[in-house]
């Protein structure tokens, strides 16, 4: 559900015989570079009037897969952690690119660890092939674990410029990604053409946003609860939500953000946690429970759009299930409705403007800020009678605790009507907690077109 790994692929390399160290040092370098270089003029945004104003897009909740989509064209699924963008709209006589280029190199890096194992006996290119080989990447089904391998191209892609309050005109532009087969579309929503990775990879979507459009490597993110469309912006600038009055989010957040934790083996986005605590006590985890090991790219405390609710592995879970039981003994409970293993009778807990009145489950992080889960993040109503605590432990339900996993995912639930702001330049991440606080929501953007004068 969440790459694990960053294996170099690709024409040029001969991939199996790379070892992990070395894998490990390539990408700093490379990436640093790449990160200024624009596509191919040919391939740049067309001739618009203003390049350097943020783009804005709708975000969908899926109601059938709980995943989330981004209407930049196409309708792409939302991967946090993705490091590609990918469709399958495709026309057949697309343009390719030459592998040796520096665009397929980072193409065929950052992936994850299920590409590696699906490598032998794919059709990588000869070495030597030259100039006509084309370069291939592989899209990954961030939620089958299934990858493909197919061209890399000049993905058309389309939005509107935003002054962060309204969209003002349509842009037009293209980012290079992976012309994927339609069978990678397995287990995603009807209707969504491809995937569009966040993660902070060159040529995840923000980072080509930034490129093609000369905007900041920054991204707005507010998943709406489903009942309306939330949105992303890209490139920076205000964030302005409807309330009474409208509220602007993105100064304060990026005034005040927190910074993210690298793992060198993979873009996804880790929090810096120290500790979790419940009713305001610490949680006794094994020592290192939520460290990221950055040699094997394991543990730490990801985000994720593709998880669907918090996924902890079975040492965090356990004692984080142990104290929230404890924490809410007086509340009747209700027999447990899968994937959940705690519920709760829905006519004995009492609602707050946070969701169910229940003890705040604070994620420590490094620098003093906590994290705060109300009810509204941990609880969630599954039926008319019944609450569930809204953790589910890695192993079980068909969610995998691969070897590289990290300690804890927190999922598309958790990061539901928040504001999140990432700065991929800074590696920071702003948070404005729970929208509900603030008597707003991440479907409470205006998207009436404005005017831009
Ligand atoms: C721009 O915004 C308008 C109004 O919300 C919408 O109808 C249109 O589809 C958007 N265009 C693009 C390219 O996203
Ligand atoms: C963060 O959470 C801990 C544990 O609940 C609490 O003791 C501490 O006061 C909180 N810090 C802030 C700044 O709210
Ligand atoms: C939404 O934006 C339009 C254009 O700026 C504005 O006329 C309208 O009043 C806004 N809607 C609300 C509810 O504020």
């Amino acid at each position: 559900m969440l790459m694990n790994a960053n294996p170099l692929l690709g024409c040029k390399m001969p991939a199996m015989s790379l070892h992990v160290s070395s894998l490990v040092l390539l990408p700093l370098l490379v990436l640093s570079q790449l990160l200024v270089l624009p596509p191919p003029t040919t391939l740049a945004a067309g001739h618009q009037p203003h390049l350097s104003k943020p783009i804005l897009a709708r975000l969908d909740k899926d109601p059938s897969t709980s995943l989330y989509t981004i209407s930049i064209g196409a309708p792409l699924v939302v991967d946090l952690a993705g490091p590609l963008v990918w469709s399958t709209t495709c026309l057949p006589a697309h343009r390719t690119i030459p592998c040796r280029s520096s665009v397929c190199t980072v193409a065929n890096r950052g992936g994850p660890d299920a590409c590696a194992r699906t490598r032998s006996g794919d059709q990588l290119l000869p070495a030597g092939a030259g100039s006509s080989c084309v370069c291939t990447a592989r899209p990954y089904n961030p939620v089958t674990g299934q990858c493909g391998v197919s061209d890399v191209t000049a993905v058309p892609l389309s939005a509107n410029a935003t002054d962060g309050r309204n969209p003002l005109f349509p842009v037009s532009f293209s980012a290079f990604g992976a012309c994927a087969p339609a069978g990678l579309l397995a287990s995603l929503p009807a209707g969504a053409a491809g995937v569009a990775g966040l993660s902070r990879q060159p040529l995840s979507l923000p980072s080509q946003v930034g490129s093609a459009l000369k905007v900041a490597k920054e991204f707005a993110l507010c998943l709406p609860s489903g009942g309306g469309s939330g949105a992303a912006i890209f490139g920076g600038g205000p964030f302005q939500l409807l309330a009474a009055p409208p509220v602007e989010l993105a100064a304060g957040l990026r005034a005040d953000p927190v910074p993210l934790v690298r793992n060198p083996m993979n873009g996804a986005y880790y929090l810096p946690v120290t500790g979790v605590a419940v009713n305001l006590a610490r949680v006794p985890l094994p020592r290192g429970a939520l460290a990221l090991d950055t040699r094997r790219g394991a543990g730490g405390v990801a985000l994720s759009t593709v998880a669907p609710y918090a996924t902890l592995r079975p040492d965090v879970y356990r004692p984080l299930r142990a104290a929230f039981d404890a924490a809410t003994s007086g509340i009747p409970r209700a027999a447990p409705v899968a994937p959940f293993e705690m519920c709760y009778q829905a006519s004995a807990l009492s609602v707050t403007r946070l969701g169910f009145a229940v003890a705040n489950i604070d994620l420590m992080l490094a620098g003093g800020r906590n994290w705060t889960l109300p009810g509204g993040s941990s609880l969630v109503q599954v039926n008319d009678q019944t609450v569930c605590f809204a953790f589910l432990e890695m192993g079980l339900s068909g969610t995998a605790a691969a070897p590289g996993s990290p300690a804890v995912i927190l999922g598309g639930f958790q990061l539901e009507d928040h504001l999140l702001l990432f700065d991929l330049d800074k590696g920071t991440l702003g948070f404005s907690g729970p929208l509900a606080g603030i008597r707003t929501g991440c479907s409470n953007f205006n998207f009436t077109m404005g005017s831009s004068f």
